[in-house]
């Protein structure tokens, strides 16, 4: 069956770094033969959690925004793609709103993403790992995907600073264009 692969991008630069990167993810995965979908958090409106709980009780979010169709898109896929640049040495808001929310999995929906594969791609301006605080994000992710027993596949990650220096990367560019291919093959 093709796999479906759903890629997350959560910078407000819609032609940014970790867009570029996410878009080579995208075409490899392609590639491969996988159905592709990548959603572009900053245009939608995602409300932050308020912990009412009431996913506790009816096992999905309440709050009708934009995450409501980002939901089943979330459950159906075989691969998420989380792309961020770092923002004040984690990961943008953006993004952390959307993950924040992924809350309402409580419980009995925590399996739906067992088994899931994951790529991450996170872009920062300051020149490596530690400093620019990409690292933080790497252990936000390491963790959470852990808890939910997902497979981290691949993460792509560098020093860029300006719109179009993605471009200027080959190799980065070439390690987001493998991750893809490996997403988006059957295992
Ligand atoms: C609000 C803001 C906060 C930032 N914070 C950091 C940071 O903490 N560490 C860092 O290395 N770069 C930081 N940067 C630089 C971006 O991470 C860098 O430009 C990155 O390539 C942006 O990715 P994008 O083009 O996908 O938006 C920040 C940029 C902005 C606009």
């Amino acid at each position: 069956m093709t796999k479906k692969v759903l890629i997350l991008k959560g910078s407000p630069r819609e032609k940014g770094n970790s867009a570029t990167l996410a878009e080579r993810v995208a075409a490899g995965a392609r590639e491969a033969g996988a159905q592709v979908e990548s959603v572009y958090l900053h245009s939608l409106d995602i409300r932050p959690c308020d912990a009412c709980d009431e996913c506790q009780e009816k096992g999905t979010c309440i709050i009708e925004d934009d995450m409501q169709p980002l939901y089943s898109k979330i459950s159906a896929a075989d691969a998420i793609v989380l792309a961020s640049p770092i923002y004040w040495f984690t990961v943008s808001a953006q993004l952390k709103l959307c993950i924040d929310r992924w809350y309402a999995f409580q419980a009995s929906r925590w399996k739906e993403f067992h088994g899931k594969q994951v790529g991450v791609i996170l872009t920062y301006g300051d020149t490596d790992l530690y400093t620019s605080g990409g690292i933080n994000a790497i252990h936000t992710f390491e963790t959470m995907f852990r808890f939910l027993r997902c497979e981290i596949v691949g993460m792509v990650y560098g020093s860029l600073m300006d719109v179009g220096d993605a471009d200027k990367r080959p190799e980065l560019l070439e390690q987001a264009f493998q991750l893809g291919q490996k997403l988006g093959s059957q295992a």
